[in-house]
Protein backbone atom coordinates (compact mmCIF):
# COMPACT_ATOMS: atom_id res chain seq x y z
CA UNK A 1 0.00 0.00 0.00
CA UNK A 2 1.28 3.42 -0.77
CA UNK A 3 1.55 6.05 1.75
CA UNK A 4 0.18 9.84 1.34
CA UNK A 5 1.56 12.01 3.36
CA UNK A 6 0.16 15.15 4.66
CA UNK A 7 2.23 18.37 6.18
CA UNK A 8 1.73 21.71 6.17
CA UNK A 9 4.03 24.52 5.86
CA UNK A 10 6.56 25.26 8.02
CA UNK A 11 6.32 27.79 10.38
CA UNK A 12 6.08 31.24 8.14
CA UNK A 13 6.87 34.63 9.20
CA UNK A 14 3.15 35.67 9.17
CA UNK A 15 2.22 32.51 10.98
CA UNK A 16 4.94 34.50 13.96
CA UNK A 17 3.23 37.16 13.16
CA UNK A 18 0.07 36.36 13.87
CA UNK A 19 -1.73 36.82 10.72
CA UNK A 20 -3.80 34.74 8.32
CA UNK A 21 -3.02 34.52 4.85
CA UNK A 22 -0.41 36.52 3.06
CA UNK A 23 1.91 35.05 0.98
CA UNK A 24 4.90 35.34 3.46
CA UNK A 25 8.10 33.07 3.53
CA UNK A 26 8.71 30.58 5.94
CA UNK A 27 10.43 31.39 9.27
CA UNK A 28 13.70 30.15 10.65
CA UNK A 29 11.91 27.82 12.62
CA UNK A 30 10.21 26.74 9.46
CA UNK A 31 13.33 26.51 7.11
CA UNK A 32 14.57 24.13 10.05
CA UNK A 33 11.34 21.77 9.36
CA UNK A 34 12.11 22.41 5.93
CA UNK A 35 15.70 20.48 5.97
CA UNK A 36 14.09 18.16 8.77
CA UNK A 37 11.07 17.29 6.37
CA UNK A 38 13.52 16.86 3.51
CA UNK A 39 15.34 14.10 5.89
CA UNK A 40 12.38 12.32 6.56
CA UNK A 41 10.97 12.06 3.13
CA UNK A 42 14.44 11.21 1.39
CA UNK A 43 14.19 7.95 4.17
CA UNK A 44 10.88 7.06 4.02
CA UNK A 45 10.70 6.96 -0.11
CA UNK A 46 14.07 5.83 -0.75
CA UNK A 47 12.89 3.37 -3.24
CA UNK A 48 9.67 4.69 -4.30
CA UNK A 49 10.77 6.14 -7.65
CA UNK A 50 7.59 7.49 -8.84
CA UNK A 51 6.70 9.66 -5.51
CA UNK A 52 6.16 13.53 -6.20
CA UNK A 53 5.56 15.98 -3.88
CA UNK A 54 2.64 18.07 -4.21
CA UNK A 55 2.52 21.68 -2.61
CA UNK A 56 0.60 24.96 -3.02
CA UNK A 57 1.58 27.66 -5.08
CA UNK A 58 2.01 30.05 -2.07
CA UNK A 59 5.61 30.40 -1.26
CA UNK A 60 5.57 28.84 2.42
CA UNK A 61 5.32 25.51 1.13
CA UNK A 62 7.26 25.86 -1.63
CA UNK A 63 9.99 27.00 0.45
CA UNK A 64 9.56 23.98 3.07
CA UNK A 65 9.57 21.71 -0.40
CA UNK A 66 12.85 23.07 -1.29
CA UNK A 67 15.29 21.15 0.64
CA UNK A 68 13.73 17.93 -0.83
CA UNK A 69 15.61 16.87 -3.68
CA UNK A 70 15.38 13.70 -6.38
CA UNK A 71 11.07 13.81 -6.68
CA UNK A 72 9.74 15.67 -9.12
CA UNK A 73 7.18 18.71 -7.63
CA UNK A 74 3.79 19.76 -8.79
CA UNK A 75 1.71 22.95 -7.36
CA UNK A 76 -1.78 23.09 -7.40
CA UNK A 77 -3.91 26.00 -6.99
CA UNK A 78 -6.26 24.10 -5.47
CA UNK A 79 -3.57 23.32 -2.07
CA UNK A 80 -3.93 27.09 -1.51
CA UNK A 81 -4.90 28.01 2.10
CA UNK A 82 -8.56 29.27 2.38
CA UNK A 83 -8.87 33.15 0.80
CA UNK A 84 -9.46 34.92 3.73
CA UNK A 85 -10.89 37.48 1.58
CA UNK A 86 -11.47 40.89 3.10
CA UNK A 87 -9.10 40.07 6.29
CA UNK A 88 -6.39 38.25 4.29
CA UNK A 89 -3.25 39.71 6.10
CA UNK A 90 -4.83 40.56 9.16
CA UNK A 91 -4.47 38.38 12.66
CA UNK A 92 -7.57 37.37 14.70
CA UNK A 93 -7.96 40.19 16.75
CA UNK A 94 -8.43 42.65 14.35
CA UNK A 95 -11.13 40.78 12.39
CA UNK A 96 -12.99 40.78 16.02
CA UNK A 97 -12.28 44.79 15.59
CA UNK A 98 -13.23 45.08 12.23
CA UNK A 99 -15.95 43.29 11.44
CA UNK A 100 -17.84 42.62 14.69
CA UNK A 101 -21.14 41.83 13.46
CA UNK A 102 -19.46 39.04 11.61
CA UNK A 103 -19.77 35.75 13.30
CA UNK A 104 -18.01 33.02 12.53
CA UNK A 105 -18.17 30.92 15.41
CA UNK A 106 -21.82 29.78 14.89
CA UNK A 107 -21.20 28.25 11.54
CA UNK A 108 -17.29 27.66 10.63
CA UNK A 109 -17.78 25.41 8.37
CA UNK A 110 -20.61 27.51 6.16
CA UNK A 111 -19.07 30.76 7.48
CA UNK A 112 -17.53 32.82 4.09
CA UNK A 113 -15.18 35.23 4.51
CA UNK A 114 -16.81 38.52 2.28
CA UNK A 115 -15.10 38.33 -1.05
CA UNK A 116 -13.39 34.57 0.20
CA UNK A 117 -14.02 31.31 0.78
CA UNK A 118 -16.12 29.17 3.41
CA UNK A 119 -14.56 25.98 4.36
CA UNK A 120 -17.40 24.49 2.22
CA UNK A 121 -16.04 26.10 -0.49
CA UNK A 122 -12.48 24.92 -0.05
CA UNK A 123 -13.64 21.19 -0.16
CA UNK A 124 -15.39 21.90 -3.18
CA UNK A 125 -12.35 23.22 -5.04
CA UNK A 126 -10.37 20.07 -2.78
CA UNK A 127 -12.60 17.18 -5.16
CA UNK A 128 -10.01 17.41 -8.20
CA UNK A 129 -6.53 16.84 -5.93
CA UNK A 130 -8.78 14.03 -3.90
CA UNK A 131 -9.40 12.10 -7.47
CA UNK A 132 -6.00 12.67 -8.54
CA UNK A 133 -4.60 11.59 -5.22
CA UNK A 134 -7.06 8.32 -5.24
CA UNK A 135 -5.68 7.73 -8.91
CA UNK A 136 -1.92 7.50 -7.93
CA UNK A 137 -0.38 4.34 -7.39
CA UNK A 138 2.97 5.91 -5.97
CA UNK A 139 3.58 8.02 -2.49
CA UNK A 140 2.35 11.89 -2.36
CA UNK A 141 3.76 14.16 -0.26
CA UNK A 142 1.15 16.74 0.32
CA UNK A 143 2.37 20.19 1.93
CA UNK A 144 -0.44 22.67 2.48
CA UNK A 145 -2.07 24.40 4.88
CA UNK A 146 -4.19 24.48 7.89
CA UNK A 147 -8.12 25.01 6.51
CA UNK A 148 -6.84 22.80 3.48
CA UNK A 149 -5.22 19.66 5.20
CA UNK A 150 -8.10 19.22 7.95
CA UNK A 151 -10.59 19.23 5.02
CA UNK A 152 -8.16 16.41 3.12
CA UNK A 153 -7.25 14.38 6.13
CA UNK A 154 -11.50 14.49 6.93
CA UNK A 155 -11.81 12.51 3.41
CA UNK A 156 -9.26 9.79 4.34
CA UNK A 157 -9.94 9.65 8.06
CA UNK A 158 -13.74 9.47 7.24
CA UNK A 159 -14.56 12.28 9.76
CA UNK A 160 -17.70 14.22 9.68
CA UNK A 161 -18.42 17.34 7.30
CA UNK A 162 -19.38 19.17 10.70
CA UNK A 163 -15.98 18.40 12.36
CA UNK A 164 -13.99 19.70 9.37
CA UNK A 165 -13.08 22.97 10.71
CA UNK A 166 -11.98 22.34 14.38
CA UNK A 167 -9.59 19.15 13.55
CA UNK A 168 -6.16 19.37 14.82
CA UNK A 169 -3.62 20.35 12.38
CA UNK A 170 -0.41 20.91 14.54
CA UNK A 171 3.04 22.71 12.35
CA UNK A 172 5.78 20.70 11.88
CA UNK A 173 4.14 17.16 11.92
CA UNK A 174 3.61 14.66 9.48
CA UNK A 175 0.40 12.29 9.02
CA UNK A 176 1.19 9.41 7.17
CA UNK A 177 -2.25 7.54 6.00
CA UNK A 178 -2.21 4.92 4.31
CA UNK A 179 -4.49 3.23 2.08
CA UNK A 180 -5.18 -0.51 2.48
CA UNK A 181 -7.33 -3.45 1.76
CA UNK A 182 -8.88 -3.44 5.86
CA UNK A 183 -9.56 0.13 6.09
CA UNK A 184 -7.42 3.10 6.32
CA UNK A 185 -4.01 3.40 8.86
CA UNK A 186 -2.70 6.37 10.15
CA UNK A 187 0.94 7.56 11.79
CA UNK A 188 1.97 10.66 12.98
CA UNK A 189 5.26 11.93 13.32
CA UNK A 190 6.21 15.03 14.96
CA UNK A 191 9.94 16.32 13.91
CA UNK A 192 9.96 19.42 15.86
CA UNK A 193 8.12 21.59 18.25
O1 LIG B 1 -5.21 31.19 7.54
C1 LIG B 1 -6.13 30.43 7.84
C2 LIG B 1 -5.98 29.39 8.86
O2 LIG B 1 -4.90 28.53 8.60
C3 LIG B 1 -7.24 28.60 8.91
O3 LIG B 1 -7.54 28.43 10.25
O4 LIG B 1 -9.95 28.24 9.67
O5 LIG B 1 -9.11 27.89 12.02
O6 LIG B 1 -9.14 30.19 11.01
P1 LIG B 1 -9.02 28.71 10.77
Amino acid sequence: PRPILLTRHGESRDNVRGRIGGDSGVSDTGEIYAKKLANFVEKRLKNERAASIWTSTLQRTIMTAGSIVGFPKIQWRALDEINAGVCDGMTYEEIKKNMPEESRKKDKLRYRYPRGESYLDVIQRLEPVIIELERQRAPVVVISHQAVLRALYAYFADRPLKEIPHIEMPLHTIIEIQMGVTGVQEKRYKLMD
